[in-house]
């Protein structure tokens, strides 16, 4: 018997041969060599992911090649200063791990009415100090409700209330000669149901019949239902939705995001293309949109089965033939098991932290550290050339996503807690600084989650004394704990909840839209006033964003968890010995001592990068309510 080895060879070369008789390649063929030797290196790796999908299919090979031909058609197609790009990042492939990384998202609209005002915002992107910007999702949707335009009707069209496709292209140029990543979204789990894909698919077409998940009655539906998560109970109970003709199709979001069908090798192929197109653009870093999804068997949760893994490595080999610089970011927002597998050189680079983000939000609810402090001591550390993007909060709503069994070895109760942590941040709990609203409260399973902005939600909305404090500590954790923090832009001036969505037929029943504002002028123009909240808020994260750009101990993603003595002091140190930075955080608004005995080992003395001051750390350490000190010793001082 041929080894594997011996029969992904033998597979190559009839693949390579077939491809070089297309006319297509002959007549680029100046673009083949370099193609061929990125070919020769990831062709095991791409054959290993496709063949565990699709290898039973008698037509395999034919699908392998058909795939590649599309590769090879965007290689050629690829802007040379991306294949310039490309080469130099596969030089410097650990480059985002630069502790002079930082990221923002936005929305197009929103924050600058088109991608003109996107690309005129540049300079006040560089004054923030942004390395990398993730654009809301910008392609063609639906009029009316697009779930923010997460229903995608064409990749290959802009959305023309937010300009061409000859804007993005120059925005993204313009983008990178700023020294700034653009990151855009790929929606490969669906898209919307006016998309060509789906309209053929609804009118029989024999080409897109099987691209989507439609039953001729309710049996299967059924018994699919007996084991799906419901992600919108509000917009519709289960995973499917019906159509006019009384047929049902797989819908896991909104009804108009129809899920597409990976079973279906074809599927894989056009999805690739619209891909490579997207990063054809210009762009550095896909969000992969909803990974857990991808794939569905009968029996499970069709959540984070191993096929998803399996098709987002297969993209991930196929970037690297054809747009190799294109790195992936996972949004998993599930069980911290399953977020992590996501993450590897071959999977995504990058993946959301949503476990740290959502006991950020749990540790200023109960003014204790225990499950944070548990989450960086275990849950924390990534292969060494990926990384998290830490976040406070994002478009989405905040969900409580940690284990049940780690909160358990603290005596807390998993169900409970999620409920206690509702009724604190939708003002439902006494003495809560925190303005925020439910998401999707299901009184059936008792599930719900939160929505506000980052000022509505740590109380700067009615001007809680301490709301600026509070925020400045969330985003110093983000800022400091590794990876690649992530700012949610409108955050940095204070923008509070609009409940502007409600009088928005297409958004009233979505209250996601809360904490996503418009541009808050008035807010950006007091930026540079230290007497207002939005200068306060502002000169604090700048400080804390110039600290952290010229310290190298922030790099990468290592950290070592300190045990602070206070039950409200959340203690990290980044670097390594001999180039250290203590990170201390009180998250109560209560004087917190940090006992001389803990400090023992540490130097004598340490200067903090944050006030600037010196402090002699076996004496102990006194923080005021909130505060958050970095302390830097040896080198690093
Ligand atoms: C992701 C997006 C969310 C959207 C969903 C469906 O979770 O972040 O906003 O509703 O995918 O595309
Ligand atoms: C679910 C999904 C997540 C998405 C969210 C949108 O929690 O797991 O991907 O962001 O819904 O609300």
């Amino acid at each position: 018997m041929l080894s594997i080895e011996h029969q992904i060879r033998l597979a190559q070369g009839h693949v390579v041969d077939a491809l070089l008789r297309r006319p297509a390649i002959q007549q680029a063929i100046s673009a083949w060599e370099p193609f061929h030797q990125r070919l020769e290196q990831h062709f095991p790796a791409l054959l290993t992911e496709l063949s565990a999908l699709y290898g039973e299919r008698a037509d395999f090979l034919d699908f392998v090649e058909s795939l590649l031909a599309t590769a090879f058609d965007a290689w050629a197609q690829r802007p040379e200063e991306l294949k310039a790009l490309d080469l130099a990042r596969e030089k410097d492939p650990t480059w985002f791990q630069s502790q002079e990384m930082l990221g923002g998202v936005c929305y197009v609209d929103k924050f600058a009415g088109s991608l003109q005002g996107i690309e005129a915002q540049i300079p006040y992107f560089q004054e923030l100090g942004l390395t990398y910007l993730h654009l809301m999702p910008l392609f063609k949707c639906p009029e009316g409700n697009s779930d923010g335009g997460y229903a995608v009707s064409s990749y290959r069209d802009v959305n023309p209330a937010l300009g061409t496709m000859a804007d993005l292209q120059s925005l993204a140029r313009a983008l990178r000669k700023a020294g700034i990543s653009l990151v855009l979204d790929f929606i490969f789990n669906h898209t919307s149901n006016e998309h060509d894909w789906a309209r053929g698919c609804l009118a029989g077409d024999p080409q897109y019949r099987d691209f989507y998940l439609l039953y001729p009655d309710r049996t299967l539906p059924d018994q699919y239902d007996r084991t799906l998560r419901e992600i919108f109970p509000d917009q519709h109970p289960g995973g499917f939705s019906p159509l006019p003709d009384g047929r049902w199709v797989w819908t896991t979001f909104n009804s108009f995001q129809w899920d597409l069908n990976y079973a279906n090798p074809a599927v894989f192929t056009a999805m690739a293309g619209e891909m490579l197109a997207i990063a054809n653009i210009g762009t550095e870093f896909l969000r992969m949109d909803a990974v857990a999804f991808v794939w569905k068997k009968l029996g499970t949760s069709c959540e984070n089965l191993p096929e998803a893994h399996t098709v987002i490595r297969a993209f991930s080999a196929l970037a690297r033939i054809a747009s190799p610089s294109l790195l992936f970011k996972s949004e998993a927002i599930v069980h911290p098991d399953d977020v992590v597998k996501y993450i590897s050189s071959q999977e995504c680079q990058l993946s959301y932290n949503p476990l740290q983000m959502a006991l950020l939000w749990n540790t200023l609810a109960t003014r204790e550290v225990n499950l944070l402090q548990q989450a960086l001591e275990n849950r924390h550390a990534l292969p060494h050339d990926t990384a998290w993007v830490n976040y406070v909060r994002s478009h989405d709503d905040i969900g409580w996503t940690f284990s049940d069994e780690d909160a358990a070895q603290f005596g807390i109760n998993g169900f409970h807690h999620r409920q206690f942590l509702n009724r604190f941040y939708v003002n439902r709990f006494e003495g809560s600084f925190a303005r925020g609203v439910p998401f999707q409260d299901n009184p059936v399973t008792g599930d719900c989650r939160i929505c506000g902005t980052c000022a509505s939600l740590t109380g700067v909305e009615h001007g809680d004394p301490h709301g600026v404090a509070r925020m400045l500590l969330l985003y110093s954790v983000a800022l400091s704990s590794g990876g690649i923090p992530l700012l949610y832009l409108g955050d940095e001036v204070g923008s509070v909840n609009d409940y502007g969505y409600l009088s928005n037929a297409d958004q009233a029943m979505d209250s996601r839209w809360v904490h996503r504002p418009a541009f808050d002028s008035e807010r950006y123009a007091l930026r540079h006033n230290p007497g207002t909240t939005a200068g306060q808020i502002y000169a604090g994260l700048l400080h804390m964003i110039a600290v952290r750009k010229a310290q190298p101990a922030f790099a990468g993603g290592q950290l070592q968890g300190f045990r602070s003595g206070s039950r409200s002091v959340l203690g990290y140190t980044r670097g390594h010995s001999g180039a250290e930075v203590l990170v201390l955080a009180n998250f109560s608004e209560r004087v917190q001592r940090v006992p001389a005995a803990v400090m023992s080992a540490q130097p004598e003395l340490a200067r903090d990068l944050i006030g600037g001051h010196p402090h002699r750390l076996r004496e102990g350490l006194t923080l005021a309510p909130y505060q958050v000190l970095w302390l830097a010793y040896g080198e690093t001082a």
